[in-house]
């Protein structure tokens, strides 16, 4: 629970008060305190004649317990380093720090001081409750002993009167909003293979969006997707015992200008590689390998609860990549969607093969203005920029931009990547139009490469985000397991998406 407030004029009540310190004003000799609440000044003075080991290093704490009857019983003080350099990152680490010390101590009435800060604004207050959101989850769903739910603290944020606002109570309300869908998204990826099935996660889809009336859901099963015509996507699930399907939300505003983007997320909900099977060392992983489908379902949760005055429709081809009997085989052919056949290589690369299918079908059904596909799609593209950008791909120049600004304020990072003709030339096969895989190097690009043959002329974006999805290192709040990419960098980008179409 969050809260905005002034300083009341009897002073803070308050269990543990969190004050922000610069590296410079720890430093300096004459401290100016105006800017603190006057019922804790003398405490403060005292502090910094007595204590001189806290020198406000970038997410360093010092916990104290003020002597008197100021009202705050606990002082936690919390180093900025240099403020003046801080970025929105730095605020999710300082909202994760402050969050992991309050789940010690477990006080109720939590104010984090903002009144002494260079600026108190919006993404100030966004990111400081982002970090404390993301230390506040926990995937306890197949433990006997739960997280603490018993929790009940809350956090005041405290502005001074000049720059205290109303809009900051906004500021707070979106960013749960976005992290109630981050969580979603999270949650479903964190799913291990038996408990989320394709059916499974088409029966969540049903039931979650059937709550919004703005929403229609669609779940396409294997009859229906062989009527299609889907046998890229049909390929790839003819190991499995569990059955495919396509599941399609769509979301009509009340006030419908029209206009309409689809989203695109690759739900692969266990790739043991199939015939071209996976070495077993960390396969475990690959249960993540629907955190594309489950970023369309968070970024959809976040769109119909925000209501955005563009249709969105998410399309989400569910499968397992399975080997058997009744595999699919390297060497063997496919008709797509699309009509164009591909030559299946290496039945390890089976997302650009559902995706096939689900953009050209996208594409041809509703027309969008722009598409943009969400997938942990290479490897490659792990190599190319680790585990904390994810690759963005594009036939558009103003999407790209859009996404990439998005990605940076969002803190879903994003890389530019090339799509230029000349690596079409890897994927071309001898006996069909196509063949899913190229070369040994460049796979993230031809991977890119291949999906843009099945999306006409439309706009589109693709972001491969194998690297971000999961177990990403040295960030704190992404803990272990699914972070919950995607949500986030949707909502940084709706507004200049649905200026796009
Ligand atoms: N799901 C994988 C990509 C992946 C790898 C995601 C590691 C997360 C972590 C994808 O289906 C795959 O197997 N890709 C192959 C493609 C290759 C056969 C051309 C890969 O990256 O090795
Ligand atoms: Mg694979
Ligand atoms: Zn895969």
């Amino acid at each position: 629970m969050f809260q905005v407030a002034t300083v009341p004029e009897h002073g803070l009540n308050s269990n543990l008060l969190i004050l922000f310190l610069s590296e410079s004003f720890v430093k300096k000799r004459k401290k100016d305190f105006s800017a603190f609440p006057s019922s804790i000044v003398t405490y403060l003075e005292n502090f910094f004649l007595n204590f001189k080991d806290f020198k406000g290093e970038f997410k360093e704490t010092h916990l104290v317990y003020p002597e008197g009857n100021s009202g705050v019983q606990r002082i936690l003080f919390v180093g900025l380093g240099d403020e003046s350099s801080l970025k929105c990152q730095d605020f999710r680490e300082l909202g994760f720090k402050l969050q992991s010390v309050q789940e010690k101590l477990k006080t109720r009435r939590n104010h984090i001081y903002l009144g002494n800060l260079q600026a108190c604004h919006n993404t100030l207050i966004e990111n400081l409750s982002e970090g404390i959101f993301f230390k506040q989850y926990s995937f306890d769903q197949y433990k006997s002993e739960k997280k603490d739910k018993e929790n009940k603290g809350r956090y005041i944020y405290v502005c001074s009167k000049k720059d205290y606002s109303p809009r900051f109570r906004q500021a707070f309300l979106r960013t749960r909003k976005i992290m109630n869908s981050v969580y979603l998204t999270r949650n479903l990826a964190n799913q291990p293979s038996n408990y989320a099935t394709p059916e499974d996660i088409s029966n969540f889809v049903k039931k979650h969006f059937a709550q919004y009336p703005q929403c229609t859901v669609e779940i396409l099963d294997q009859k229906k997707l062989t009527k299609l015509g889907m046998n890229a996507l049909l390929g790839v699930a003819k190991g499995s015992a569990n059955p495919p399907f396509l599941a399609i939300v769509h979301y009509k505003p009340e006030v419908s200008n029209n206009r309409k983007i689809v989203l695109v997320g690759k739900g692969v909900t266990f790739d043991s590689g199939g015939i071209s099977i996976k070495p077993s060392a960390n396969m475990e992983e690959m249960k993540y390998d629907m955190s594309g489908a489950a970023a369309v379902i968070g970024s959809l949760d976040f769109i119909v609860n925000t209501g955005a005055k563009t249709e969105v429709i998410g399309v989400m081809p569910l499968v397992e990549n399975m080997p058997s009997g009744t595999a699919i085989k390297p060497g063997d052919v496919v008709k797509s969607y699309s009509g164009k056949t591909i030559e299946v290589i290496n039945t390890d690369a089976e997302g650009r093969l559902i995706l096939a299918d689900a953009l050209a079908y996208a594409n041809e059904r509703f027309k969008p203005g722009l598409i943009i596909d969400f997938a942990t799609l290479t490897g490659a593209i792990m190599v190319a920029l680790g585990d904390k950008r994810a690759g963005l791909f594009s036939n558009s120049e103003n999407l790209k931009n859009v996404l990439f600004k998005a990605g940076e304020e969002s803190g879903d990072w994003l890389w530019p990547m090339p799509l230029d003709d000349i690596y079409k030339k890897d994927l071309e096969s001898t006996i069909a139009d196509i063949k899913n895989i190229g070369s040994r190097w460049g796979g993230a690009v031809t991977a890119a490469k291949f999906l843009q043959n099945f999306v006409g002329k439309t706009h589109w974006a693709h972001i491969d985000m194998a690297g971000t999805a999961n177990d990403v290192k040295h960030i704190d709040y992404w803990g272990k397991g699914a972070t919950g990419f995607g949500p986030r960098l949707i909502a940084a980008a709706l507004k200049g998406l649905q200026r796009l179409v």
